[in-house]
């Protein structure tokens, strides 16, 4: 069992104001460091980062994009240990680049090139800051620091061997000349959140994967509708420009595979690339204190646009529920429940990707139906799942086949369109879950009949309005919410009952239909992204990934002590039509924070967004990491740093150069107490 203790009163600190400037805030009391930035180097013979397009290795550098983070603890000897406080290994995720026109241009001398073919020197580069990163980080004196020369440290990249595992190993739709028994694949891709198992191994969920590939326009038909329909259903259309051009640079398979078009003459695509979509995708687990081992993608829990994967509060002889957003508008929200029960002697196994296998590749995926009386179903995505299995639109052939198309299985069911699901993070005592819906333009009261996308408020995704601000009406729920569920439990179906505990909105709009929370200046935020709630405090970390108030404030960090499932009331939002008819929309809204229960704790630098939480056991450091500082610049702008939106981390002294850079931030408490206290 968990248990959360703390002596010091938390939130005790004064709430960060909301800010513009191009730097990090913390409370008073309390200091924030650069610790680890796009480019730093990760071996001995790496030199410093230079930050002017011009440095080279990046497979053996920090990748760019800092993301979801998870800490895992070393000891003295450099062992793996739970209760580490000073020593261990961050690792992250290194989601995308800062890009314009195919090109990374930050990390190219010049800006890059914008034309296809792309050069192979950038797509190199390009290739290798994607991915992952492990590195070890020490505490001496009170000053934290990355450890160039560790044995633990380690990337993955685009080139990275890698493992499929699960009920898609092996299966036809994995085949690529890479692996004509398809078993492996290279690399992992646009990981946006983060997970840990309660085996000590790291979760990474990869997001917008799709856009990086291509498929030509006039693509064998041969290879049949079903082809395209996952095509299409993953967002892709044939004949779509892929990303970066990555395809374009050379005849190389590292280039090649980018393309999924059938170019080989095999019936089962062992001679090309065409399959290799179905290779990303997925929730992948890796094992930080172990390089030598490789990542293992884990098809079960299926493949969408991942964030991170959360587990329930472990007990011994039941089953573990991992619970996972599809981020990406009106997508769903999904569970994974193991097949084996829980054993605690797993926790400390020396070879924790066998512990992976026994819990990750048996279970049963679930998708989530809400309904409007407060309760919702979790609807199980197998053949024995009669509409599944009869689905009309895509016939599946095995349960393979559902999990590397779970969309489509999801569709079938009829699962509950939502406003796309972020993080979800589990409280540890209650072992409430909360997911993040972070916005969705595609949400009206006023559907275009043209447009099948857009969808009208339910219960679940009650807010439908034009945001206030006059140079850029966003439309729909562009300021996001957080809806927690708790399970129910018992015999039968698996229900859960849930409400939203809360809506992101400004602290000025109007309190009957959109700050519903009655949020106040020192709490009001936009666009919930990452959510993690701490082991140790059981603080609620809320952090924003926001286009709608960012005239205001920069993205920003919350720390939050929620309440419970149904402790606030029912509320009913009257939306009028175009028409004037009006359409009543009942949800459940939480408990309206307080002063003393949700804080702004940090603000971020220009165009950056905030992601990744993790701690030291203690409660007394965490880790933070800055997201595309930056993100504005134009590429034509790149020999003008004076015209850069952003020069953090240079500007707080860290690293050469002008150019903005993606990093980490140690943050601790001038008198040693714990964060958020
Ligand atoms: Fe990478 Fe859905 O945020
Ligand atoms: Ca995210
Ligand atoms: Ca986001
Ligand atoms: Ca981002």
């Amino acid at each position: 069992a968990q248990s959360v203790k703390t002596a010091q009163k938390l939130l005790g600190f004064k709430a960060v104001p909301k800010s513009r400037a191009d730097s990090v805030l913390v409370p008073a009391g309390y200091t924030a460091s650069v610790i680890y930035a796009l480019g730093d180097p990760l071996s001995a013979d790496i030199p410093a980062y230079k930050n002017d397009g011009t440095d080279m290795d990046f497979d053996k550098r920090a990748g760019d994009h800092h993301d979801g983070m998870e800490w895992f603890g070393l000891d003295a000897n450099g062992q793996p240990s739970t209760s580490a406080t000073t020593r261990g290994l961050l690792a992250m995720n290194h989601e995308a680049t800062t890009d314009e026109k195919l090109s990374s241009f930050f990390i190219h001398a010049d800006g890059g090139t914008s034309t296809l073919p792309r050069p192979a020197v950038e797509v190199d580069k390009e290739l290798a800051i994607h991915g992952l990163s492990f590195v070890e980080v020490r505490s001496e004196r009170g000053q934290w620091r990355t450890i160039q020369n560790s044995p633990l440290n380690r990337r993955v990249t685009q080139l990275t061997p890698v493992e499929i595992s699960g009920p898609a190993r092996g299966h036809a739709l994995m085949v690529t000349k890479y692996s004509p028994n398809g078993t492996k694949t290279r690399g992992t891709l646009n990981n946006c959140g983060t997970g840990s198992t309660p085996w000590g191994t790291m979760l990474s969920g990869e997001e917008n994967w799709y856009g990086y590939f291509n498929r030509s326009a006039n693509d064998d038909a041969a290879r049949g509708d079903k082809s395209v329909i996952a095509l299409n259903r993953y967002g892709r259309k044939q004949g779509e420009a892929s990303r970066h051009g990555w395809e374009s640079a050379g005849t190389d398979d590292k280039y090649v595979r980018w393309n999924n078009s059938k170019i080989g003459s095999s019936v089962d695509g062992s001679d090309d690339y065409r399959n290799e979509m179905n290779t990303f995708g997925y929730i992948v687990e890796v094992d930080p204190y172990n390089p030598t081992r490789m990542v293992k993608k884990r098809t079960g829990l299926g493949r969408f646009a991942h964030e991170s994967a959360a587990y329930s509060i472990p007990k011994a002889r039941q089953p573990l529920r991992f619970y996972m957003g599809d981020d990406a508008r009106n997508e769903y929200i999904y569970k994974w429940v193991t097949k084996e029960l829980w054993n605690p002697a797993d926790a400390t196994a020396a070879d924790r990707l066998a512990i992976g296998d026994k819990y990750l590749d048996h279970g049963t995926l679930y998708v989530a139906k809400f309904d409007a009386s407060g309760r919702g179903e979790w609807i199980e995505l197998t053949m024995d799942n009669p509409t599944v299995a009869n689905y009309s639109k895509y016939k599946f052939a095995d349960q393979a086949d559902i999990c590397v198309n779970a969309r489509l299985a999801a569709d079938a069911v009829g699962a509950t369109k939502m406003d796309r699901p972020e993080w979800n993070g589990v409280h540890p005592v209650t072992g409430e879950v909360y997911f993040t819906l972070t916005n969705n333009s595609n949400r009206t009261i006023n559907p275009d009949p043209e447009k099948k996308a857009q969808l009208m408020p339910d219960a679940a995704n009650p807010r439908a309005y034009t945001d206030m601000k006059k140079d850029k009406a966003q439309t729909g729920n562009p300021n996001g919410h957080i809806l927690r569920l708790r399970e129910n439990g018992g015999r039968g179906k698996p229900t859960f009952t849930w409400d939203v505990y809360l809506f992101g909105a400004e602290a000025i709009a109007d309190a009957k239909s959109i700050n519903l929370s009655g949020l106040t200046e020192d709490q009001d935020f936009s666009s919930p992204d990452g959510i993690a709630f701490s082991r140790r405090t059981g603080l609620c970390w809320i952090q924003t990934d926001d286009g709608a108030y960012t005239d205001a404030s920069n993205c920003m960090m919350l720390a939050a002590i929620p309440g419970r499932v149904g402790d606030g009331e029912k509320v009913t939002l009257n939306h009028t039509k175009a028409d004037g008819t009006v359409v009543p929309v009942t949800t459940f809204v939480g408990k309206k924070p307080t002063d003393m229960s949700l804080k702004r704790f940090l603000v971020g630098p220009k165009d950056c967004e905030i992601t990744g939480f993790c701690e030291t056991p203690d409660g007394k450091t965490i880790f933070v990491n800055i997201q595309h500082p930056g993100e504005g610049t134009k590429q034509a702008d790149i020999a003008d740093p004076s015209k850069y939106t952003s020069q953090w981390p240079a500007n707080a002294g860290y690293g050469a150069g002008k150019r903005p850079r993606s990093a980490t931030i140690v943050i601790t408490k001038n008198d040693g107490g714990v964060i958020g206290s």
